[in-house]
């Protein structure tokens, strides 16, 4: 099968220092992709890479075959590729409508982003918010305030917003980071039904999370790919289990 997204010796340098070192990793197309490795492994900074957040040293990135490395983090959304972060970065003082609909706005290149225009109630964007409301189980906190929401709540309206853009590929850096654990199936429950509306690769530190909803993980320690495979396979590796020895998976 051809792959959606895929990396060729993708490396990223900061000064002297190699965050990460010929990293090559094939994502198929309608699956859940784990990332996972110990703090520090550069998960985070491969995902900068794929999203145009920092400029890769050397390497191909190929989205559907098409050479990204070079296209800038703007256009990667566009262009099908789409990420949520590690940090919380929703408009606390807007409502769950108006946060979806202001990253629909920003996503449109012919309205472009007017900040100050107001939230219409109707029109595509207003269709594409209530669309996403559904598929992330939040119709029922439309007009809550962010602030209002719980941590679970906002980490999964942040891959709602993710979503805003139709991604053919989204990036979920750690969508469980300090979330209680009573959250954590809420969050299974969406990504499963999100795998026939796009591929998703995910950083991820839950391993009953990866275990349960991974089809594929590739493991990271010091910047290197060291081990691949379904999640039963790498997690039996011993360089696997070497690699997270004093270190919480
Ligand atoms: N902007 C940066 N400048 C210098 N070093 C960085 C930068 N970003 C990350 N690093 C370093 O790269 C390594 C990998 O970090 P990161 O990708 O955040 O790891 P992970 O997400 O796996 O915990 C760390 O040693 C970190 O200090
Ligand atoms: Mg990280």
């Amino acid at each position: 099968m051809k792959p959606i997204l895929e990396t060729k010796a993708l490396t990223k340098r900061y000064g002297d220092f190699v965050a990460n070192t010929d990293i090559s990793v094939s994502i198929a197309e309608g699956t859940i992709h784990g990332v996972i490795g110990p703090n520090g492994a550069g998960k985070t900074t491969f995902f900068n890479c794929l999203a145009g957040t920092v400029p890769t040293s050397s390497g191909q990135i190929l989205l559907a075959g098409k050479d990204i490395t070079r296209l800038a983090q703007h256009a990667r959304p566009l262009a099908g590729l789409s990420r949520s972060f590690q940090v919380t970065s929703l408009f606390a003082d807007l409502s769950v409508f108006e946060n979806l609909r202001l990253a629909h706005q920003a996503m449109s290149p012919t309205r472009g982003f007017v900040f100050w225009r107001s939230v219409d109630e109707a029109g595509p964007s207003a269709d594409a918010a209530d669309h996403v409301l559904e598929r992330t189980s939040l119709s029922s906190e439309r007009d809550t305030l962010v602030s209002e929401l719980s941590h679970g709540q906002q980490r999964v309206l942040e891959v709602g917003v993710a979503l805003m853009s139709q991604p053919r590929v989204l990036l979920l850096d750690e969508p469980t980071s300090g979330m209680g654990i009573d959250d954590i199936p809420q969050m299974i429950t969406l990504l499963k039904a999100l795998k026939d509306e796009c591929t998703i690769v995910l950083i991820e530190h839950n391993v009953g999370l990866v275990t349960e909803v991974c089809d594929a993980v590739t493991v990271l320690q010091g910047g290197k790919v060291i081990s691949e495979g379904t999640p039963q396979e790498v997690s039996q590796d011993e360089k696997v289990i070497t690699a997270y020895l004093g270190d919480e998976l």
